[in-house]
């Protein structure tokens, strides 16, 4: 008989967790507008709201801090968390960022501008704003199968490769700077992009001299995935499964929150020199210096460490494992859920879950409120709410699927929170059909409403 699988790491600090009553989440809900953002962390119980900068350190990354070096230009720090990207992406220009936003508004500065097109796969909301508020446009070109949430494919962040030549081939080529691939496909589900699909995309990029972007921040999932789906990678260690990724690239931004396992951070690789000297001066201005841009110098220690503990095949397979040990138990209840699940995240398909709920009236952010309510689940609205308003006609944008993300740390919950996750899924599954109405927007911001949002029950 084989011993059961054990996470590859022990417990050496704890933090405890506030328990609330129903009446208790009644009320905050009702005082933050119907908006998760606005909690308390400890009016939370579980907090799934994201898995980007909520990870836990490890006794390493916290040895490391005290080695940071703060010097303003050179900083040893630097150096060490340049030669680890260098080692583990093989990119050799490395600019840091204080986030992976950071970095994607330095990278555009330096190669967009008005009426540019940027093709890819989907790119999450800040990408897509970053984009957009220069005036350029992002084009969705995944695969079709993405947008349905129960069928099966091992690689669903796939780009469809047709559609990304249709778009170039529509537009004049100067006016695509560039192609962004997002490793894992966050808005699509956290799914992953086979390493296939990144040589075709970069041999039409080659073709028409466009350079390929890597949005990277889930990059070591995506490389895990194509360890244990792909035919004829599974022989190959994660490290050089990474290296191949990433030779299909000619840069990537980075939030480093995710896969490296660190609390805050990003940054940028580049292979072009003239690139990063053109981005260097847009990261002077936004970020800091190009040699610290916004982190400390301890924080690039735990960096530089964390993209090695991230990108270790043990830890990934017990992250991995987390997160479809939760959708599994959800799926035996009857969750309606998309699948396969993601690699960070399970996603509730909220449209089937609350049936007679209007899209008007935001199912997805519904499903999100019952989960508080009931057991102090927080987790996030990625439908109407987050899709925005056309910058155009000001009208909702309806997105095909209306999803709630259940994103799990790294290294922070058991499995017994996963249980009771699941266990509070279900009982709010159990009474959705007395669910009928949502809500309604009282005051919403121009631009990436859901961050602040305020909302009044129907
Ligand atoms: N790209 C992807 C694919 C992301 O998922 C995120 C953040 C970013 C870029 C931006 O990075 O937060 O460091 O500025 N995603 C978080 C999430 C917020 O919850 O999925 P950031």
């Amino acid at each position: 008989m084989d011993l059961p699988f054990i996470e590859p790491f022990k417990i050496k600090m704890v933090e405890k967790i506030h328990k609330s009553t129903r009446n208790e989440r009644e009320k905050w809900i009702k005082e933050a507008g119907y908006n998760l953002f606005n909690l308390k962390s400890d009016q939370v119980i579980i907090d799934l709201l994201t898995d980007s900068g909520t990870g836990a350190m490890s006794d390493r990354q916290w040895g490391a801090l005290m080695t940071g070096d703060e010097s303003y230009a050179g900083s040893a720090s630097f150096f060490r968390l340049k030669d680890a990207v260098k080692d583990i992406t093989g990119f050799e220009y490395v600019l840091p960022t204080h986030q992976g936003r950071a970095a994607e508004n330095v990278l555009f500065s330096a190669l967009l501008k008005e009426g540019d097109i940027v093709p890819g796969n989907s790119h999450f909301d800040t990408t897509r704003g970053h984009i957009e508020f220069r005036k350029a446009m992002p084009v969705d070109c995944t695969i079709d199968i993405a947008s349905d949430p129960t069928a099966w494919h091992p690689f669903k962040g796939n780009v469809d490769i047709d559609k990304l030549e249709n778009v170039i081939k529509r537009n004049d080529v100067k006016k695509i700077p560039c192609i962004v691939i997002t490793i894992t496909n966050n808005k699509a589900g956290g799914q992953p992009v086979s390493m296939a699909n990144l040589r075709e995309v970069k041999q039409v990029a080659d073709k028409y001299g466009i350079p390929v972007f890597f949005d990277s921040a889930r990059f070591a999932e995506n490389a895990y995935f194509i360890k244990i789906r792909e035919e004829g990678l599974s022989d190959k260690d994660m490290r050089e499964i990474i290296s191949e990724m990433f030779s299909y690239a000619d840069g990537m931004t980075m939030s480093s929150k995710k896969d490296a396992i660190v609390n805050m951070g990003g940054f940028i690789g580049f292979r072009d020199k003239e690139l990063y000297n053109k981005a260097s001066v847009y990261n002077i201005m936004f970020e800091g210096y190009v040699t610290y841009g916004g982190m400390s110098g301890r924080d690039m220690e735990t960096l530089a460490t964390g993209l090695y503990e991230g990108t270790d095949f043990s830890y990934l397979e017990s992250r991995v494992r987390q997160v479809e040990y939760l959708g599994t138990m959800m799926k035996q209840k009857g969750v309606p859920l998309l699948e396969p699940f993601g690699g960070h995240a399970v996603f509730i398909d909220a449209g089937r879950f609350l049936p007679y709920v209007p899209k008007e009236e935001f199912v997805a952010q519904t499903v999100a409120i019952e989960l508080y309510i009931e057991g102090g689940i927080r987790a996030s609205e990625i439908g109407t709410l987050m899709s925005d308003r056309d910058p155009e006609t000001r009208e909702n944008r309806y997105p095909k699927l209306e999803l709630v993300r259940l994103a799990v740390p790294r290294r922070v919950y058991t499995d017994n929170h996963m249980e009771y996750t699941a266990a509070t899924t279900a009982r709010v599954f159990e009474r959705r059909d007395s669910i009928k109405r949502g809500f309604r927007i009282v005051h919403e911001a121009p631009i990436m409403r859901h961050f602040t949002v305020k909302l009044e029950k129907l």
